[in-house]
């Protein structure tokens, strides 16, 4: 009897665990429906942010290696030092030119003996990097005050003061030239500086002193970081938006970004502090500046190169909110429409107009094709609103064909977001920029933010955002997996309601890992190398997959959207017939599940998966393990029309599938 029992208790065990596990099995049974194709998404759609933050320009994607090259920062010096060794006698000065020039100052080196080593060194940005067998280019402009038989040597001196590079120029008896100098690296080498020595008894003046790689993106003289620049070709961005960010607003309105002060040749191009060099107490930057080596110019260059759609912002007239909130009065508007107007044509201007000349000058005659453009970054209130219909009203009448970004200010929600989509849908705007950096339990959570929103009121960029991790509080771990896979798992919801969400991209994008202000960012590096974080890695797998229309991609009919802990979304991609889905598992365990699609469409399909996957939330990148998460690829094979798989836990997972 009590055998009996036992055996009947055992059985019912059994039957209920296979019970429990099929019924999960059937929970998590998916369904794809081909035939009702959803709404386009943006081919646009995942981008890149850029800001002048965390040493991005000067110091990272500008592959300029000297700092303060031509002595306008505040403190003429810094970065420099002088240098007079053994026995060397001399004087080092900065000087004014005679006219008012963008470039304001220059240096004088008066040597009054022929002993020794004279001249100055400089640090670059946080230190500088050679790398063996390459060259480095230098060219500067000089011109000899007094004495004859004058000559510059330049070296690239290593850590323990060993010549890693040198050469010497002559200088010609004339008036202001420009000089260069080939010079290649012996060794490999980080944190090492450069010098820069006058030879020969006299006074020579010099300016706009510059060491770069001759290995640039596209071998382009005075050009980018090729290491840096790949990473985001990699990426397939859509579009680039740039400069910023707050660095568009100003501190106050002198710090602005004004476009047309960063275009031309370097010496018209007049340096900026960077706001970010006061703006955190505890990540002071002192050495901060703004050179505009990388100015409009180069933005749309590089989002040509990349090809992104350029998405350049401009200020509104309101200085940033958080700082000095200084706003241009309404009367005195004028200024800031016209930079805007101006840079239409700069931008798609033909040859002949003014600013379209300019462009043409610069070495680009066809235009840049500009179809967006932002009106302000973080800006709220009234004021944001009274001065964007300035902008609106101009804009639109001069250029009906672009599209104008506008700002729900700094926080996802709150009263001045819901008060700036009031005001911005009963003005019938185009695109409005949300910002979030949230913990990423609030990226699970806001999966279905875009769910509701108004399909006929104003489209959404998601301009900025970024999971910033609960788990890491040393910021150069906060780019781990947590973050990164609550952010894929909130990307479902954007690609789901692409309809809405017309533009994306994560911010900040670079970050110095010794100059850096603000963590987390998508891409760190120092001097010689850079990694991507897991976090490039979604961002990455979301823009090269995208696919040309959504498709419904359902469990039990409704969308999957954190419900067990599973995302997904689904589109087509017509160019190439094939079925794309997306499947975020956030459980620590795995999850089998079975996937169909309904619809026409052959069976057996084969396809690909691209995974990324860790059983370890606080796996984060650095320059010495930059891969520890990687993207995975396999093959799938579809039976009839049914995928039949285990999702591992933690995993962000792409299939194509060749309808
Ligand atoms: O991405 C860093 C900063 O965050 C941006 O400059 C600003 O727009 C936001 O507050």
């Amino acid at each position: 009897m009590k055998n009996a029992f036992f055996l009947c208790r055992s059985f019912l065990t059994i039957f209920f665990l296979f019970q429990g596990f099929f019924m999960a099995w059937s929970q998590e049974k998916l369904t794809i429906d081909l035939g009702k194709k959803g709404p386009s998404i943006n081919p646009h759609m995942w981008g890149l942010f850029f800001e002048d933050i965390n040493f991005a320009a000067d110091g990272g994607l500008y592959a300029e290696m000297i700092k303060n090259n031509s002595f306008e920062f505040p403190s003429p010096f810094m970065g420099w030092r002088r240098i007079q060794e053994n026995g060397a006698m001399g004087y080092h000065y900065t000087k004014i030119y005679d006219k008012d020039e963008a470039n304001k100052r220059y240096l004088q080196l008066q040597r009054l003996n022929n002993e020794g080593q004279f001249g100055m060194s400089n640090e670059g940005f946080r230190g500088m990097a050679v790398k063996a067998g390459e060259n480095y280019r230098l060219t500067f402009m000089a011109r000899p005050a007094r004495g004859s038989s004058l000559s510059v040597q330049a070296q690239i001196m290593g850590k323990d003061r060993k010549t890693l590079a040198q050469g010497t120029v002559s200088i010609q008896n004339s008036g202001w030239q420009e000089y260069e100098l080939m010079l290649k690296a012996g060794n490999t080498e980080d944190k090492i500086h450069f010098r820069i020595l006058l030879q020969g008894e006299g006074e020579l003046d010099l300016d706009l002193i510059s060491l770069f790689p001759e290995n640039t993106w596209k071998g382009r003289k005075r050009g980018l970081r090729k290491d840096l620049v790949e990473l985001l070709a990699d990426m397939k961005p859509g579009f680039l938006r740039f400069p910023g960010g707050c660095i568009v607003e100003g501190f106050d309105l002198e710090t602005r970004y004004q476009w047309k002060k960063t275009i031309g040749e370097m010496h018209e191009r007049s340096t900026l502090i960077n706001r970010w060099n006061i703006e955190f107490m505890h990540r002071n930057a002192p050495d901060y500046f703004q050179s505009f080596g990388i100015g409009f110019f180069e933005y749309f260059l590089l989002a040509k190169d990349l090809g992104a759609e350029p998405l350049p912002i401009l200020s509104c007239g309101l200085a940033c909110q958080f700082n000095s909130g200084e706003m241009a009065h309404l009367h005195d508007m004028d200024e800031y429409v016209q930079d805007a107007l101006d840079l239409i044509e700069f931008a798609n201007g033909a040859t002949d107009s003014f600013w379209g000349a300019k462009r043409a000058e610069m070495g680009h005659p066809e235009p840049f094709n500009l179809k967006y453009l932002g009106v302000g970054n973080e800006n709220w209130g009234p004021q944001f609103i009274e001065r964007y219909d300035i902008f609106e009203k101009a804009l639109k009448a001069a250029y009906p064909e672009v599209i104008l970004v506008s700002t729900s200010g700094p926080f996802p929600d709150g009263h001045e977001f819901d008060y700036l989509w009031k005001e911005l849908t009963a003005r019938d705007a185009e695109l409005i920029d949300e910002h979030y950096y949230k913990p990423p339990q609030w990226f699970k959570d806001n999966a279905r933010r875009y769910d509701q929103y108004d399909r006929k009121g104003p489209k959404v960029f998601a301009g900025e955002y970024a999971a910033h991790s609960t788990l890491e509080n040393d910021p150069l771990k906060k780019n781990n997996w947590e973050a990164a896979l609550s952010e894929a798992a909130f990307m479902t919801g954007l690609e789901r309601n692409a309809d809405v969400v017309r533009l994306a991209s994560y911010a900040p994008l670079f970050a110095h890992v010794d100059g850096w202000q603000w963590s987390p960012d998508l891409i760190w590096f120092d001097n010689l190398k850079a990694y991507a974080t897991p976090n490039y890695y979604v961002q990455k797998l979301f823009a090269n997959h995208p696919g040309t229309h959504i498709l419904n991609i359902t469990h039990n009919a409704q969308s999957i959207a954190g419900e067990n802990g599973l995302y997904a979304s689904s589109s087509f991609d017509e160019k190439t017939g094939e079925l794309i889905f997306k499947i975020v598992n956030t459980n620590a365990d795995s999850r089998p599940l079975e996937i169909e699609w309904k619809g026409r469409s052959k069976n057996n399909a084969a396809g690909t998966l691209y995974q990324l996957a860790s059983d370890d939330l606080r796996v984060h990148h650095s320059l010495e393990k930059p891969d520890l998460i990687a993207i995975k690829e396999s093959p799938v094979q579809a039976k009839g029309k049914k995928l039949a798989l285990s999702i591992p836990g933690n995993s962000v997972n792409v299939f194509r599938i060749t309808l």
